[in-house]
This record gives C-alpha cells, sequence and structure tokens, in this order.
C-alpha cells in the first residue's frame, strides 16, 4: 500500500472506508495511526492484526471535537473539561471512565476510555467527515518504532491497511502525553510533550506520575519503541571511549548525538540532532529508523539531561535501549 494524497476526495474516500469497518492510517500531530471506526468491534479487531498486537492493549479514541467527549465517557468531570479546553486539539490523551455502549474491543476490555483530539489539519478533516470517533494506536508493528512518515506507515504494515493518508511528517513526532482522570489524583501514564508542571498549571493541583501503570501497556514492555540494532544510552562523556572499545573490536557502530560536547566525534554513521528538546523530539523516530536500516552492529544513543522538558524523550529512549 502506498500513500495517498490529501485531497477532498481522498478524505471522502478515507471516510467511506471506514465506514465500511476499513483501516485507514492517519497523520496526527505526534505519529501517524492506524485508524478504524471506534464504533465498529469488527473493525478495531482488524487493528490487532494488522499490528500483531495484544488485543488486551487499549486503544486511543480520537475525536474532532471535545463537544464529543460526552457520548464516549461518563462522567466528564471537570477537570476533562478544564485539560480539553486548553490543549485540544494537541497531544494529550485523557482516561475517563467510558459509557456502556463503548466496545470493549476499543478498550481493551477495561471499563475506561482514552479520549484525544489530535492537532492535525488531515486528522481534523477526516473526523469531521467521517463524524465519529477513529480508534488508533500508533501505525507501526507491535514492540517497533512509532511511524512519523507516510512512508515508515507502508514499510511497517504494507498491505494490512486499506488507505494511508499522506500528512508530511509528524510535528511532535512523540507519543502523546496521557493522563488518568478517573481517580482523584490525576496521574500521567505517559509522559510527552505536554507536562506535568503545564497540566498542574491548569489543574491548580498536584499531578502523580506513574512510570508502571497496572495496565498491560505497550510503554510498559521493555522492547518496546525498539529498533531491531542493539542500541545503547551513554554518557556524552562516556561516548566517545566506547566508540572506539567497539570499533576496535571491528563492529559497525551508528551513533546518535545532540550535544555540542560531542561536535568533533568523528564516525560514518553518526547522525546530530537538535539540542533542543521540542527540536529533538520530531527527528528522533526518524533517525533511529535510518540507523537500523543500515544493519549496523550497534547504537549507541547520548544520553539526554535529566530535565523535566526532556522526560518524554527519556522514557522513549529508556524503553529503545538496552
Ligand atoms: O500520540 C498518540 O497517543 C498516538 C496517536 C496516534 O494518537 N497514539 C498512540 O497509541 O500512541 P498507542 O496505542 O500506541 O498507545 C496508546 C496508549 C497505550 O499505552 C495504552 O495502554 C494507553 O494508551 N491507553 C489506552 N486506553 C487506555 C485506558 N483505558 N487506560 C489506560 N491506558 C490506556
Ligand atoms: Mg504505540
Amino acid at each position: 500500500m502506498t500513500s495517498t494524497a490529501v485531497t477532498p476526495q481522498s478524505i471522502q474516500h478515507a471516510a467511506e472506508l471506514l465506514h465500511q469497518g476499513k483501516l485507514v492510517a492517519i497523520p496526527t500531530e505526534t505519529v501517524y495511526g492506524l485508524g478504524a471506526d471506534a464504533s465498529n468491534p469488527d473493525a478495531v479487531v482488524k487493528i490487532f492484526k494488522a499490528k500483531g498486537r495484544p488485543s488486551d492493549h487499549p486503544l486511543i479514541v480520537h475525536l474532532a471535537y471535545a463537544s464529543q467527549m460526552k457520548d464516549w465517557a461518563e462522567p466528564v468531570p471537570d477537570v476533562a473539561l478544564k485539560l480539553a479546553r486548553e490543549f485540544w486539539p494537541g497531544p494529550l490523551t485523557l482516561i475517563l471512565n467510558k459509557k456502556a455502549w463503548v466496545p470493549m474491543a476499543v478498550t481493551g476490555g477495561q471499563n475506561t476510555v482514552a479520549l484525544r483530539v489530535p492537532d492535525n489539519p488531515v486528522a481534523l478533516w477526516l473526523l469531521r467527515v467521517f463524524g465519529g470517533g477513529i480508534a488508533a494506536p500508533s501505525a507501526n508493528r507491535f514492540g517497533r518504532i512509532s511511524p512519523t512518515l507516510a512512508a515508515h506507515v507502508a514499510e511497517e504494515l504494507g498491505d494490512a491497511v486499506d488507505c494511508i493518508l499522506d500528512g508530511g511528517p509528524c510535528t511532535v513526532g512523540l507519543e502523546s502525553t496521557i493522563i488518568d482522570l478517573t481517580d482523584s489524583q490525576p496521574t500521567i501514564l505517559r509522559p510527552g510533550r505536554i507536562t506535568r508542571s503545564q497540566l498542574e498549571e491548569v489543574l491548580q493541583m498536584p499531578v502523580t506520575l506513574k512510570s508502571q501503570h497496572k495496565i498491560r501497556a505497550p510503554g510498559m514492555l521493555a522492547s518496546h519503541y525498539a529498533p531491531n540494532t542493539p542500541a545503547f544510552l551513554c554518557a556524552a562523556e562516556a561516548l566517545p571511549t566506547l566508540l572506539e572499545q567497539r570499533q576496535n573490536q571491528g563492529q559497525q557502530v551508528g551513533v546518535l548525538t545532540f550535544s555540542t560536547k560531542l561536535s568533533d566525534l568523528s564516525c560514518r554513521h553518526l547522525l546530530r540532532l537538535p539540542d533542543q528538546a521540542e527540536a529533538y523530539e520530531p527527528a528522533l523516530y526518524s533517525a533511529l529508523r535510518e540507523l537500523d536500516q543500515l544493519q549496523l552492529d550497534s547504537i549507541l544513543v547520548e544520553q539526554p539531561p535529566d530535565s523535566e522538558e526532556w522526560m518524554a524523550v527519556n522514557d522513549r529512549l529508556g524503553k529503545a535501549t538496552l
């Protein structure tokens, strides 16, 4: 399956495919999603098959408007309204108690549902034309790096998807922040571009951070977001020595850096990303894919700072490396 340019016709066609229970890959500002009609359990089952993902992993339901929250969740607490008003459309997913009718296939058998209004013009256009909710996980095979280009989706899923809408590169590039609002204490289940401080500021209350959540989620499997090539996180100071040791052993090594500390490092397979988290994020997954495709013996990844703005990157790198 090759990707399709976005036109009024292709959006109409994609909406029809969704109504027929078929799969459509959609661009969002975070990563590409593998979408199906969230109200159709048979369609949703196809997502799990195409990804090779266990069916107890819940999916995010994408909506065109925050006002649709009440169709999927009950109650819709004040905290959810506040966050939606501030951050939607945007890279924030809210976990709420689901309405009775919402298919268990979407929620992985749980009584909660994940909702998000994405900030991408193509996704919003399709959502408006389609009219309902689109259930979509990241459009990669289970355990692999999320796609940030239409070409990545084609590589990963091929003919398992009926249409791939090409919306260009994802501007955020890392999956959304997930916040659980089903308890009196809001809890971040997955860090993303929207930080804990931003959430606390809007809610005017403390938000906890759960590093491991009880639901079996992609984020808690060690192999998640991982390249095939063994990748290792290392401090900038240690990287040159580690590189030399491996090269002396005859290894082909890739390096992913960002800091000026390593600006004179010489290596054939070196990718340098921006040194600001907001610019690093949209480049990360493409860079990992690029290095992975070289079939090197290993990849050395420079460890980013341990600060809040780098939290989402550190979370994903922690899962992508050994
Ligand atoms: O940015 C994103 O969130 C992207 C784009 C496509 O929207 N989607 C994405 O989906 O990353 P996925 O399936 O790869 O990750 C969804 C995460 C999983 O960790 C899943 O466990 C969690 O959302 N999730 C979904 N429903 C949940 C629920 N009811 N309770 C707890 N976690 C839930
Ligand atoms: Mg995923």
